[in-house]
């Protein structure tokens, strides 16, 4: 068939004559270009088979008119045939849309004159039979062979209008290393009987296209994990709360930790559970007036504190991590709401962290969480649980209940337990706190501001939501993309 029967051509053509130009071998052939440019990037897929060089061609084109000329002939040639041999009206030929151009060049050639000697201006033939070279020569261009056609033919034609120039992207081929003229279908995959068998030394494999765009997706599918982040910003939205600008995946120890009241020699913040970057290293850009009074609250205490007395280091707070919680946000969020005119404040974040943990079947090294902090004026504990209490609420979980627990950077703090309907226990749903004087004050922020804020996973809830038990199931290399494309619509037990 004709799919494979030019490939081999060529490869004929390649073996008698060594090297060809696609261009010339479409011409001769008569073969459209394009068709020959794709018979030979077929070729080019057998490893080692041609070599090609791309080339520039500059090549005439007809333009519309010209193709016109070129079946009926130039306007002069044809103001000729119907002035005829008994003469025509002037007034008649510049009826035609040819008319005016034709009888201009006619009588230049020398193919017509005028004659008024009848009391009218008629047209006579001039000479007795005349040669269309117009029509000619833009045949022999539509061939695609401008060597016989004088330089200056053609510059007229340009004027004219009709043929202008193009480029064309030939190729020049040769022989490659491996060059034969039979061709083999290649192999499309390396299976496991050729590898026993070692008949796969013997074959030609298909070369990966990886520009191949593949087959696209009849519709995209949101994961679990999506769906009821969606669940959850909209439960923010509905509470008054605006989103963080998550972007920061790698964040300097100083946002992630130090800002966050967390000492430098916090377990936490061992290369154990925090994933530290090798490049870039460090980040060297703090304002410098709140860093200093980072340092401060660290090592002196100040704001009522007495501190943790160490000697708080610059180079541990350069040192760039992956972001071990989402409060590395609330932190510069809440920065700026200091620097820029306190106004009371409901933000919330949902996007990925890191932490360096052992992997088991409810732990990953990276996972999503959603936080909402809420800062103004006079809030005590009772706000963080009306938060919190509000939010779970609208989540369809309402029966709650609260541990005391240590944060470095909240005080009081409080583990949320919400009982499980299923499991038939209470099971840890989120962490929650009133941020420290230590963290927010140094920011600059008024000193009647409370900031409270909680935390949860997003994991956690949506396994809950899937009945998925192993982490695996839901996130990374394991993940089954049929639960994806079957999973129903998150549905949280709102009111
Ligand atoms: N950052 C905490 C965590 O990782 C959650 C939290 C957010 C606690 C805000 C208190 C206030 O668990």
């Amino acid at each position: 068939d004709g799919e494979t029967e030019l490939p081999k051509t060529l490869l004929l053509i390649l073996d008698a004559e060594g090297e060809f130009s696609s261009l010339k071998i479409s011409q001769r052939l008569g073969v459209p270009h394009q068709q020959l440019v794709g018979a030979i990037k077929s070729l080019q897929s057998h490893e080692g088979l041609i070599e090609t060089t791309d080339l520039e061609i500059k090549n005439l084109e007809l333009t519309k008119e010209g193709q016109e000329i070129a079946k009926t002939g130039s306007h002069e040639f044809r103001v000729f045939e119907h002035v005829g041999t008994e003469g025509i009206l002037q007034s008649e030929i510049m009826k035609f849309d040819f008319g005016k151009v034709g009888v201009s060049k006619a009588l230049s050639n020398g193919w017509v004159a005028i004659d008024k000697t009848g009391g009218s201006v008629r047209l006579l033939r001039k000479a007795e039979s005349v040669v269309d070279d117009v029509q000619k020569m833009l045949e022999t261009l539509a061939l695609g062979d401008s060597t016989k056609v004088s330089s200056n033919d053609i510059q007229q034609l340009k004027k004219r209008k009709l043929v202008s120039e193009i480029t064309i992207k030939a190729l020049t081929v040769r022989k490659g290393p491996q060059f034969k003229t039979t061709l083999e279908k290649p192999e499309l995959d390396l299976t496991a009987e050729m590898m026993a068998n070692g008949s796969w030394k013997n074959k030609t494999f298909k070369k990966y296209n990886f520009d191949a765009l593949g087959i696209p997706p009849n519709s995209g599918h949101l994961h679990p994990l999506l769906k009821v982040r969606s669940e959850f910003r909209d439960i923010f939205f509905q509470m008054g709360f605006t989103e963080m600008p998550t972007n920061r995946y790698v964040e300097s120890s100083f946002w992630n930790f130090d800002a966050l009241f967390q000492p430098q020699q916090h377990p936490a913040r061992d290369a154990h559970d925090t994933f530290f970057l090798s490049d870039p290293a460090i980040s060297t850009e703090f304002p410098t007036d709140y860093l200093e009074r980072v340092k401060e609250v660290h090592s002196k205490g100040g704001y009522g504190s007495i501190g943790y007395e160490y000697d708080w280091k610059l180079e541990e707070a350069q040192k760039n991590v992956l972001r071990t919680h989402t409060t590395a946000i609330s932190a510069r969020q809440l920065y700026f709401l200091a620097q820029n005119g306190f106004k009371p404040s409901k933000m919330f974040s949902i996007d990925r962290v890191f932490r360096n943990e052992t992997l088991d079947a409810t732990h990953l090294a990276e996972f999503h969480q959603v936080e909402g902090v809420v800062a103004d004026r006079n809030l005590s504990l009772a706000h963080v649980i009306g938060l919190f209490t509000e939010f779970f609420r609208k989540c369809g979980l309402k029966n709650l209940r609260f541990k005391p627990t240590y944060n470095p950077y909240t005080e009081p703090s409080m583990e949320i337990f919400a009982y499980h309907e299923g499991f038939k226990k209470w099971v840890e749903i989120g962490n929650s706190g009133i941020f420290r004087p230590e963290m927010l004050l140094p920011m600059g922020l008024p000193e009647d501001v409370n900031v409270a804020g909680f935390g949860l996973s997003l994991e956690r809830p949506t396994m809950i939501r899937y009945g998925l038990s192993n982490i695996r199931e839901l996130f990374g290399p394991k993940v089954n993309l049929e639960m994806i494309y079957k999973n129903p619509i998150c549905r949280l037990d709102q009111e």
